[in-house]
């Protein structure tokens, strides 16, 4: 059979079967290549792997998959230099691309989409977004993490009031605190870590749908894109975009954590607490009030997570009615995602700075550190390691505490007497549990805020993150 001639080529990749060209309307409704664009440097790099795989199964000669190699290579710098005009007649990026290969070698060219769909394509370059992305992600938590680990390093020895419901609960190491924040990091890249290996399945192959009669081997390509595992599935493999989902989840649980940690450090700046001096380089003032020092960074980082939270919900909103396998309702993964990686991508990279710039006032913690009672439980304690049953201990350190509050006084400023007509067992070495110091300093247990555990947290989380 011979090849139809250049005039009897349809201007659309799928057009032979059409006897009426698209409407305007639909190209203008229906294009992604305006946002799936920015999938051009990995649709390249996996048409690559395709094409050399397919001349090693003897589907193209090596000079044509050479040829294919160095055209998109080609386009590549044409795209990264904005060369490559867009438009919506040719729908998305995978098509822009092909035909810009087709233009450039006539039927070598359009040999490329042998044993390929764009359904495999595009969730294969997705595949190898995301992947890319998880990665950047992870090295930006990272980089967080070592800004939060220097802090606590730089504060250790500070002690400063907990709080539990927003209300003075215990003292604690102003380090041990700012660890937790390391912590929930730490979760996170794991999750990411996590998601990273079920998104580094290789769906190219399946095809539309079905996979194909061709000889081809996936695992050619797996090896070459890096890859560890190929979809078992050809259904499945078109269609699956479970990773989608939850590199957004992953991101949102990021964003809460960050937006948590956004919304503390602004009550801890305020005039009220006057915690923390942030960097003024890092605030931003009014037009109209001349006095004010704002914390917008952190303001935006919690108004940032409302959208990460959002592109979760609609992502599974996206896929809950689908069946199987590939619809068109999918390219309307792309947007959720990728705002969602560049959300926090954008946070992380002012958190950590933010954090670097940020310091305790020593002062303001420690002029209202005795009040609220924050030594309360360790009394309690030292009562119960006195032998007096947990409740009874409650209930004695609780007169004790009202009486110390209708005068106005810290637990340690009360007098022996007073402590005696509480509890008989009172003598004056129980006022080694008062102060927040001393509460801090007798803590013991794993995990707790204990100085020497804190300290050999900074040493551990130093080396993890070295
Ligand atoms: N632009 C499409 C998407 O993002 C590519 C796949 C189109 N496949 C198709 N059979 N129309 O999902």
């Amino acid at each position: 059979m011979s090849h139809p001639s250049e005039g009897q080529k349809s201007s659309k990749a799928w057009g032979g079967v059409f006897r009426e060209p698209t409407d305007k309307r639909v190209e203008a409704f229906s294009e992604s290549v305006s946002f799936d664009r920015r999938l051009a440097d990995d649709d390249i790099d996996a048409s690559i792997a395709h094409a050399r795989m397919l001349a090693a199964c003897g589907l193209l000669t090596v000079a044509e998959a050479d040829a294919i190699a160095q055209g998109l290579e080609e386009i590549r710098a044409e795209i990264r230099a904005g060369r490559l005009e867009f438009t919506a007649a040719k729908e998305d990026i995978h098509l822009h691309i092909e035909s810009a290969l087709t233009t450039r070698l006539g039927d070598v060219g359009r040999k490329l989409h042998t044993a390929r769909s764009r359904n495999d394509q595009v969730a294969t370059d997705l595949r190898l977004f995301c992947r890319r992305a998880i990665d950047r992600l992870e090295q930006g938590l990272k980089e967080l993490q070592r800004a939060f680990l220097a802090f606590a390093a730089r504060e250790e020895g500070l002690v400063m009031p907990g709080y539990t419901h927003l209300r003075r609960a215990q003292p604690v190491l102003a380090s041990h605190q700012l660890l937790a924040w390391c912590e929930k990091f730490e979760r996170d890249r794991s999750r990411l870590a996590d998601c990273r290996r079920r998104t580094n399945v290789l769906p190219l192959g399946s095809c539309a749908m079905a996979g194909s009669s061709l000889p081809i081997d996936r695992a050619h390509v797996e090896a070459a894109l890096g890859f560890e595992g190929v979809a078992a599935n050809s259904v499945d493999g078109a269609s699956d975009r479970d990773f989608i989902c939850e590199l957004a989840f992953v991101i949102s649980l990021t964003m809460v954590h960050l937006s948590q940690w956004a919304e503390e450090w602004i009550l801890y700046s305020t005039q009220e607490f006057g915690f923390l001096k942030l960097p003024e380089g890092f605030c931003t003032g009014s037009s109209i009030m001349p006095q004010k020092i704002n914390p917008d960074v952190l303001e935006l980082i919690r108004g940032k997570s409302a959208r990460a939270i959002g592109n979760v919900q609609a992502l599974l909103v996206l896929l809950k009615g689908l069946p199987t396998a590939y619809n068109r309702d999918l390219q309307e993964d792309k947007e959720a995602i990728f705002d969602s990686i560049d959300t926090l991508e954008a946070v992380l990279g002012v958190a950590a700075p933010l954090v670097a710039g940020t310091s305790f006032d020593h002062a303001r913690v420690m002029a209202t550190l005795e009040r609220g009672h924050l030594d309360a439980t360790s009394l309690m304690e030292a009562l119960i390691a006195a032998g007096v049953p947990q409740r009874t201990a409650h209930e004695t350190v609780g007169h004790l505490v009202r009486h110390a509050m209708t005068k106005g006084v810290a637990l340690a400023e009360l007098s022996d007497e007073e402590f005696q007509r509480e509890w008989a067992g009172w003598t004056a070495s129980f006022r080694g549990a008062l102060g927040a110091s001393r509460a801090v300093e007798r803590m013991v247990s794993f995990g707790s805020t204990a100085p020497a555990l804190v300290a050999e947290q900074i040493a551990i989380w130093k080396r993890h993150l070295a």
